[in-house]
């Protein structure tokens, strides 16, 4: 970044005095917001187009612009564009570029237009191409790499938790898809939080409009909006939309946190259920024997990092009175490190999750023990005409008969398991099994492996949309 301190700025006519050096590089903001040049030069553009469109630019002069815009994309591409802070952002050093090169005719862009409707529309414009080019694909192609580990281990039986207890067999298949189901909302959640991101605030101008016969239809059809915004104090000081997206990612996050304390758990040796390959994790420096769960831990650190930018957010707009303040410049970095990150977290966690390797066999020991079928026993009694409550109370007895001598229910004898209710069968055995109680979960929504094949062909096709 050049200090030109020479560089003229679009603003001093009324001023006698020069910015304070530490002000200048204090409020300039070229630094970050220079990754959306390509967004202020397609707004710029469409701007441009709508001003020859409606008689205030000529179609030369139109021509001139585009061809000196797409000139300084080339430019800024190539990495030899003059970046300067004395020209405080990205829309002023573009702008100041455009007039270097191709003179009067370039001053004449800004017509009808200020920076606090020109910044808002690029935020927009940026948002909307991470989506759509990375955040949404990302998404998805994690959601299918769970759908597809589903579809694959629908028979593959591990404990399931309440209050990280054993609690009743359920298969891998179906734990991979209450996973997808938030995942799922999560992707429906950010389609409808792109619906208020994608209305035009450009046309608002400084804050109250303004008085060229501007056709805003016109500009929104240009860049793909849906509609122009309805009201131009609200177009230029609005933030709403980059709130609703960081807590959409917040949530996001705020899953794959969860989604990762699981995976940690599961790769410790205490657990050892799965093994989720030396590409992403790493060693320790002094202790040989260590392979660190890397990725989910930063993944569940890198969740507060998107909490933060949240928060930062809210309180960036919270005092601010209508309609564009200096405040709002706060707004990029929170929101860029939050694309950043949640980018960042999909694609590792969509490779990592397509290479996952099960230890099914120790999933199945540990769903042996804890006495995860009790409650197969109860259901069995109550078929057999106990009420559930005496039910409850026998299982209970057998339990602490299995727990004195160390063996599951399963590996009681017929007369063991006699002794606390008569309404115990030969056939009991069978609903003791793992694969028996699993497989009588059969309804919408339970863990059988027939429903659970069923639940991810049925994903799958609601991803495709
Ligand atoms: N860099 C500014 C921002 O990010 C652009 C808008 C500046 N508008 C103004 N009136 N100073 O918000």
């Amino acid at each position: 970044m050049s200090e030109q301190k020479t560089v003229e700025k679009p603003w001093t006519g009324r001023f006698t005095e020069p910015t304070d050096a530490f002000v200048e590089a204090f409020g300039a903001s070229v630094g970050f917001d220079q990754r959306m040049y390509r967004q202020d030069i397609q707004g710029s553009i469409a701007h441009a187009r709508m001003l020859a469109h409606v008689g205030v630019l000529s179609d030369q002069e139109r021509d001139e612009i585009i061809r000196g815009l797409t000139q300084i994309e080339a430019e800024i591409q190539a990495g030899d564009f003059p970046w300067s802070i004395a020209l405080e952002d990205v829309h002023m050093n573009i702008e100041k570029r455009l007039t270097d090169m191709i003179g009067i005719t370039g001053k004449k862009l800004h017509t009808g237009r200020s920076r606090n409707d020109q910044v808002a529309t690029d935020i927009r414009l940026y948002l909307r191409d991470e989506i759509d080019g990375a955040i949404a694909p990302e998404l998805k192609r994690l959601q299918s790499a769970l759908i597809e580990l589903a579809g694959r281990e629908a028979e593959t039986i591990l404990p399931g938790f309440t209050h990280l207890q054993t609690a009743q067999p359920i298969t891998f298949g179906h734990h991979m898809l209450a996973w997808n189901e938030m995942l799922q909302r999560d992707n429906e959640r950010l389609q409808d939080c792109r619906k208020r991101i994608n209305i035009m605030p450009l046309g608002s101008a400084a804050l109250a409009g303004t008085t060229y016969p501007i056709d805003r239809e016109f500009t929104a059809k240009e860049l793909g909006f849906d509609m122009p915004g309805r009201n131009s104090l609200d177009g230029v000081s609005d933030r709403d939309f980059a709130i609703e997206f960081l807590s959409w990612a917040s949530i996001l996050l705020m899953h794959m946190s969860r989604f990762s304390e699981e995976l940690i758990l599961w790769s410790s040796s205490q657990f050892d259920w799965v093994d989720l390959g030396d590409a992403f994790c790493t060693g320790s420096s002094i202790m040989p024997q260590k392979k660190n769960p890397d990725v989910p831990e930063l993944v569940r650190g890198k969740s507060g990092r998107v909490f933060g930018s949240l928060s930062a957010m809210l309180m960036i707009m919270k005092g601010q009175p209508l309609a564009y303040n200096k405040d709002n410049q706060e707004d990029k970095e929170p929101l860029f490190d939050a694309i950043d990150t949640v980018k960042g977290c999909l694609k590792v966690y969509a490779d990592m999750m397509a290479q996952i390797k099960l230890k099914k066999e120790n999933m199945r020991e540990a769903a042996l023990r804890g006495f995860s079928t009790a409650t197969d026993l109860a259901d069995y009694l109550v078929r057999n005409g106990v009420a559930f409550r005496d039910a409850h109370e026998v299982v209970g007895k057998a339990v602490a008969l299995g727990v004195e001598t160390e063996r599951d229910l399963s590996e009681m004898k017929l007369e063991e398991l006699q002794q606390f209710s008569e309404a115990i069968k030969e056939d009991v055995f069978d609903y003791l099994t793992l694969e028996g109680s699993v497989a009588a979960r059969d309804h919408i929504g339970g863990t059988a492996p027939e429903r659970v094949r069923e639940a991810a062909k049925q994903a799958k096709e609601l991803l495709k949309g």
